[in-house]
């Protein structure tokens, strides 16, 4: 039986542990080439080893894939080139992209310095920025007279859609991916790239001291990779531009959503905020609450 990403070429950022490695291994075992990409730091974003990507191509290539490594860092162009290279250095393409690299750094807002603001930042959203870009000019080279095509799948996390203490940082990261994601999927729909995001929880080592985490057992990275198959396979189809959420076996969707509203007579003047004040119900309600 042929595999959804049968002779698919997929980069997985971040794919040395955790979530990216569960969507690495599920998506080699549908038939994907994989580049496997990790700089290998500790959760903050310290430090770097090969051996930490290098394990997952191992146990792919052990279970019959293929594989090879990638020790770039996605938060600087040159890493992101690099990385797309690697893809057509050792498969002649790329197809699927899932932007899943990410590091922490908490702090309560008064609290937090610019480092910690930057490094959060330039990991998640600047290096989903800078992937997705080199990915989406590589696709559309290879497209050739055949029309392009091809599937970005970004992470973004509740705590940038709805907003977490500690984490002005990584929130904001989070929140800019959901705009990349909205932004790209209109400017790449002519190319037919695809552009979607996750907005997971599960246990791991990003999460593990989490108090909401303690004896949890059934929010594993694998509850994950099934929803980064649906969003870089076939199965997707022309969907883009949504955020599909999965915690343990509840799998659910979010959207940003606009009130009616209400109008004011042109003849009446500008809104005064004293009107504003005095009409916020009718203004914010939003239809079924
Ligand atoms: P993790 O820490 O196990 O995995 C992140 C991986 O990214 C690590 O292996 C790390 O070495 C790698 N990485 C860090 N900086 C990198 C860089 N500059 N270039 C390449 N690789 C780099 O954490 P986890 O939980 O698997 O996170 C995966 C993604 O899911 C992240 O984007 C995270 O923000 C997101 N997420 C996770 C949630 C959870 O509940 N675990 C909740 C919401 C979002």
């Amino acid at each position: 039986m042929s595999g959804l990403l049968e002779g698919k070429v997929a980069i997985v950022t971040g794919a040395g542990g955790g979530i990216g490695r569960a969507e690495a291994l599920l998506f080699a075992r549908e038939g994907a080439l994989l580049v496997v990409n990790d700089v290998g730091g500790t959760r903050g974003g310290d430090g770097q080893s090969q051996a930490v990507a290098d394990a997952v191509v191992e146990e792919i290539r052990k279970a019959g894939g293929k594989a090879v490594a990638s020790h770039d860092s996605v938060a600087t162009a040159d890493g992101a080139a690099a990385l797309i290279k690697a893809a057509v250095d050792a498969f002649g393409r790329v197809d699927v992209l899932v932007n899943n690299a990410g590091i922490l750094r908490d702090k309560s807002f008064l609290k937090m310095d610019e480092a910690m603001f930057d490094g959060v930042v330039d990991v998640h959203l600047k290096g989903t920025f800078l992937c997705s870009q080199a990915f989406a000019k590589q696709v559309i080279a290879q497209g050739g007279a055949s029309g392009t095509s091809g599937r970005i799948v970004n992470t973004t996390s509740v705590s940038g859609l709805l907003g977490n203490f500690g984490q002005a940082n990584y929130a904001a990261a989070k929140a800019g991916i959901y705009g990349l994601t909205r932004t790209c999927a209109i400017e790449l729909q002519k190319h037919r790239i695809t552009v979607n995001a996750l907005a997971p929880i599960a246990k791991t080592r990003m999460t593990e001291d989490l108090p909401m985490m303690q004896g949890v057992a059934n929010m594993t990275p694998e509850h994950i990779a099934p929803a980064a198959l649906f969003l870089g396979s076939d199965l997707c189809g022309d969907r883009s531009g949504l955020v599909l959420a999965v915690a343990g076996s509840r799998m659910y969707a979010y959207r940003v959503m606009e009130s009616p509203g209400r109008f004011k007579d042109a003849d009446d003047g500008l809104w005064t905020a004293q009107e504003i004040q005095d009409n916020w119900d009718a203004i914010a309600k939003f239809p079924g609450t």
